[in-house]
């Protein structure tokens, strides 16, 4: 596995906020809240809904079932040994599968300790000759990799953040092969305004829906957030063309712990339906754009 550091910009950003988590999560919550969360989720056994699961080897989980499914329905097409890169790809959690599942993954990110989590992870899994680890900031994506490269680019959880976000999609457009794909995830505002005002923060889903780039204020820790339409845009200026918009945990976060661990199933089913479908699609914490280069 290699590890290149060019000089960069190094900053962190916390996974975006989960809609009603406040609310949902009393009837559950212990003194270690998230965490005691997100073992529920892992203590799960593997799940076969047809459809999702073959390109890793951990269960399907209803938080991340859609992307991978989008993914696995490109990396069934195009085959094995894909040239892959993650922008913001933090400690692995696509990279490696997809790396286990035959393809070659280059992850840029600008932070030394998730490259570092990410070298250990692809180790741990037999995959550390598949996995690259780029530290650099997404920003400068274009001096950090090869231009027409990538057959399949992943940037989730970073246009959030990036001081540039037209400058970074312009890169993934550059960075991919003509025919190659970008799946991108974005934090949706529609999800923030009901998270906000349903845990009673009524003046901040106010601000949040009324300010352009749909931040709750200075203290807010995202630096904008998306619509589809708005997400589309930003995208098509960069010549890409978004095949599919789908709502990335629409039902998953707003369900009790107690319904999810009682039938699991039937919650990843229906998070698969939901996620195409508006209005559900559109209240989802995040968005899910797939792609393509012409
Ligand atoms: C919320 S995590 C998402 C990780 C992964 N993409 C996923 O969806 O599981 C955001 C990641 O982006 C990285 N990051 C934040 N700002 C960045 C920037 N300007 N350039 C590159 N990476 C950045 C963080 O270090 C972190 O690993």
């Amino acid at each position: 596995m290699s590890v290149s550091s060019p000089e960069s910009g190094s900053r962190q950003v916390e996974a975006p906020e989960h809609p009603a988590a406040s609310r949902w999560s009393a009837p559950t919550a212990t003194a270690t809240g998230a965490v005691g969360r997100r073992a529920r989720t892992e203590d799960r056994r593997p799940r076969r809904l047809p459809g999702v699961e073959r390109t890793h080897t951990r269960p399907a989980e209803p938080r991340t079932a859609v992307v991978w499914a989008a993914l696995r329905e490109e990396t069934d097409r195009r085959g094995t040994n894909l040239v892959v890169i993650d922008v913001g790809g933090g400690t692995g959690g696509f990279a490696v599968p997809l790396a286990e599942a035959g393809h070659r993954v280059t992850v840029v990110d600008a932070s030394p300790d998730a490259l570092a989590a990410l070298t250990r992870r692809a180790a741990e899994a037999g995959v550390a000759g598949r996995v690259a680890a780029v530290q650099g900031d997404g920003d400068r994506l274009a001096e950090l990799v090869p231009a027409g490269s990538a057959d399949l680019i992943l940037c989730h959880s970073l246009l959030e953040v990036v001081d540039d976000p037209a400058g970074v999609v312009g890169a993934l457009a550059s960075t991919l092969r003509p025919g190659g794909a970008v799946s991108v995830v974005v934090a949706n505002r529609a999800a923030a305004v009901l998270s906000r005002a349903m845990s009673g923060h009524l003046g901040v889903a106010a601000a949040l829906l009324s300010d352009p780039a749909g931040r709750a204020g200075a203290g807010d820790k995202l630096r904008r957030r998306f619509d589809p339409a708005g997400a589309t845009a930003l995208l098509g200026t960069a010549g890409l063309v978004v095949e599919r918009i789908q709502g990335v945990r629409v039902v998953a976060d707003l369900v009790p712990g107690a319904v999810a661990d009682a039938d699991p199933d039937t919650l990843l089913a229906l998070e698969l339906i939901a996620a195409e479908l508006p209005p559900y699609r559109d209240i989802a914490t995040q968005l899910h754009l797939f792609a393509r280069k012409p």
